[in-house]
């Protein structure tokens, strides 16, 4: 279960997805308890944000629908709390950056890097991360192109991971403008969609957004998709995220390509156990077939 990932080496390649708890040191030393191989944080930019009014997460059927608007503390807050992680924890943190321009995504990355975290991640598709042009900064090439480089400059030696959406011009292609441009390594994927639920009773959206992220296993498909054509593209390692639920989803992922598994919603579903439980799946699976890292099947869907 040992794994390498860039310049780390992981107990197990599963990872706590950012934006579920992730906004402090004790929430994060939990899910590593549970089993987690490393964490990444809630997304932080500059200023402390409220986000959007409640309702703002809701489950449905097959996953949620969540339109939290990035609420944060903000980067230095963000900052002691990884600091604090670093004290009480052997486990990787992944810190998640956004900006609300462009300029800003490099302060918050060098805001970010005081507290020497293992990875930055940066969140580029978040539906609520917004361009001039109305859409996530991660669906204009010229836009992903300036935040990786503007970032791995300010990172240095500390690897980068763009965070992808399904959307925009094809996933795929955007990740190769991230490997061209710098990055270490890519996260895909963020949220679906967006899309809406209504309430039948008072006919209406239910989100006080009205829209929102879809995620958990409804998306599953997409996501696995999404690693399997950003595999075929890119040399660069993929953090394989979306749906996944249960062991079986994590193996898919590995097949298509990935090399480390965030999990988001099936926490909130599951329980933090789920990281123990998908740990223990993944051991039995590679006994099974004989494997004696994850390496061996790494992409053997292609
Ligand atoms: C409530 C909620 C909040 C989220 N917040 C963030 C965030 O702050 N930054 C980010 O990059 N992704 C965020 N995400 C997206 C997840 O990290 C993940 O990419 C997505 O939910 C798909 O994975 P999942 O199906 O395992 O949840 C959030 C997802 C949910 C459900």
């Amino acid at each position: 279960m040992k794994t390498s990932f860039l310049n780390l080496k992981m107990n197990n390649p599963l990872v706590l997805a950012s934006g579920i708890l992730g906004l402090t040191a004790s929430s994060m030393k939990r899910v590593v308890e549970n089993g987690c191989g490393a964490v990444t944080t809630k997304s932080f930019n500059l200023e402390a944000r409220k986000g959007h009014p409640n309702p703002s997460i809701v489950p449905f059927d097959h996953g949620l629908l969540n339109a939290v608007g990035l609420s944060n503390p903000g980067a230095e807050e963000a900052v002691k709390e990884i600091s604090r992680f670093k004290e009480i924890s052997d486990v990787p943190i992944f810190a998640s950056v956004f900006g609300r321009t462009i300029e800003e995504y490099g302060k918050v990355a060098e805001i970010a890097l005081k507290a020497k975290p293992h990875l930055i991640e940066v969140n580029v598709s978040c539906p609520n991360v917004r361009s001039e042009f109305g859409t996530p900064f991660g669906d204009v090439p010229e836009d992903t192109a300036e935040i990786t480089r503007l970032v791995k400059q300010v990172a240095g030696d500390i690897p980068v991971s763009i965070k992808l959406g399904p959307h925009g011009p094809g996933i795929a292609r955007m990740a190769k403008v991230c490997e061209e441009n710098g990055a270490d390594a890519i996260t895909a994927i963020n949220t679906a969609g967006p899309g809406m639920l209504i309430d039948i009773n008072v006919q209406k959206p239910v989100l006080s957004n009205k829209t929102g992220g879809v995620s958990g296993p409804a998306i599953l498909p997409i996501a696995v998709k999404s690693v399997y054509e950003v595999y075929k593209n890119v040399s660069i390692p993929i953090i394989g995220t979306g749906g996944v639920t249960y062991w079986q989803d994590a193996v898919q992922m590995i097949l298509a390509g990935a090399t480390l598994i965030s999990l988001g919603t099936a926490v909130y579903y599951e329980g933090i156990e789920v990281f123990n439980k998908i740990n223990g799946g993944l051991r039995d699976y590679m006994n099974q077939f004989g494997y004696t890292s994850i390496a061996d099947f790494r992409g053997g869907a292609h």
